[in-house]
């Protein structure tokens, strides 16, 4: 029974993960024939961290699990331990042992820093969060300069920009191995789009482009697919905007306590499946991240990625856009702009 429950959790991970059409080669790596992979989380006590720990201790790509935190990894390393999976997880909870955590990482993912309470955005938290992630980039670049690193630290469209500036100072900037996780706001697009269209959520794909903040969380609905019932204008824009705004909803219900985390976790596992399979060299694996970019004139855009053994492979352009989608696109500039110029700032003065 628990062993079943841990296969279907995993092999869901493997389902919903990417837009590939690499199932039957995916499902092929097991625990005994994928490589060793170390994954560290930094954050793993919090609300995302823990969940996340227990996705990733049942991901049977993961070898190695280490979970750092500045409180509370004890617990959380000794309880998830026990899970009977491949991966061996050790548990650090000071600043003198995060060398020790992060060491030999193949994927680290980032979660630590502060949540939105309601009435806050996600720039207000960008005096606590880039201190934190600043000095957590200088550890990585330090100890595990080759990582593949997952920011899922807000607000994302400042965060991944200093992470840059930290690893092009230490010299270690590898623009393929650094990722914003904008996974969850796909999750967002394709369940709110199933149920308007009438298709089941977990067949559908469906694009989000640009940042991860308000209008700049752009759903590419006409390339939802696959189609269902046909929406109208007022249809698609009512989805747009509560996509954008599904951080909020979530932030809202949970009435002060927090933002999202458990499908913030469940996105963040989803992610970082996709960058160990990667890794792996499964072929045609394909997720929305937030990376540098070339396909606008900013140069830090979400858009498809192919993920290979380097980490990103290609960047994908974002194809043909509705006028609504066009005029998203124009409206998100300014501010994505700003964000990405805040943080590099930010790095520099710091
Ligand atoms: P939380 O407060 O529950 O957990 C954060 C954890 O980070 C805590 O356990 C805290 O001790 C730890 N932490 C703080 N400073 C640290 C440091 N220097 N080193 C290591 N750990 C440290 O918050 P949460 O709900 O888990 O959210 C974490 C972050 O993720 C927030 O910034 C939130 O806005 C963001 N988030 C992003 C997305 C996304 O889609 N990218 C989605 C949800 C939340
Ligand atoms: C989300 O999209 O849920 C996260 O970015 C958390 C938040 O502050 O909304």
């Amino acid at each position: 029974m628990r062993a079943s429950l841990i296969r279907s959790a995993a092999e869901s991970l493997r389902k919903g993960g990417s837009s590939s059409s690499g199932n039957a080669i995916r499902r092929s790596y097991s625990s005994d024939s994928s490589p060793d992979r170390k994954v560290a989380i930094l954050g793993a006590a919090g609300g995302i961290g823990q969940p996340l720990s227990l996705l990733m201790k049942l991901n049977p790509l993961v070898s190695r699990l280490s979970l750092y935190d500045i409180a509370g990894t004890p617990g959380v390393a000794a309880d998830v331990s026990h899970i009977n999976t491949r991966a061996e997880v050790s548990g650090y909870a000071s600043d003198e042992q995060l060398g020790q955590a992060l060491e030999g990482s193949d994927v680290v993912i980032i979660p630590a820093g502060v949540p939105r309470k309601p009435g806050m955005t996600r720039d207000d938290l960008f005096n606590i969060n880039a201190g934190i992630v600043k000095s957590l980039c200088t550890a990585i670049s330090k100890y595990c300069p080759n990582a593949i690193v997952n920011m899922i630290s807000n607000p994302v469209n400042s965060t991944v920009p200093i992470a840059a500036e930290v690893f092009k100072k230490a010299g270690t900037y590898d623009e393929k191995k650094l990722f914003g996780v904008t996974t969850l706001d796909v999750l967002r697009a394709k369940t709110f789009y199933a149920a308007k269209a009438g298709v089941p959520a977990a067949d559908v794909n469906v694009p989000v482009i640009g940042g991860h903040a308000g209008i700049t969380i752009l759903p590419l609905f006409s390339q939802a697919a696959p189609t269902g019932n046909s929406l109208s204008n007022e249809d698609l824009k009512a989805l747009t905007k509560r996509t954008q705004d599904g951080g909020t909803e979530v932030l809202e219900a949970k009435a002060g306590k927090g933002s999202a985390t458990l499908s913030m976790a469940y996105a963040g596992a989803i992610f970082a499946d996709a960058c160990l399979k990667g890794l792996n060299g499964v072929p045609d694996i394909v997720e929305c991240s937030y990376v540098q970019s070339t396909v606008t004139d900013l140069p830090f855009f979400a858009s498809k990625v192919r993920l290979g053994k380097n980490g990103v492979e290609e960047v994908l352009g974002f194809g043909p856009l509705s006028d609504l989608e066009k005029e998203g696109l124009e409206n998100l500039k300014a501010e994505l702009k700003a964000s990405i110029e805040k943080g590099i700032q930010f790095a520099h003065a710091n």
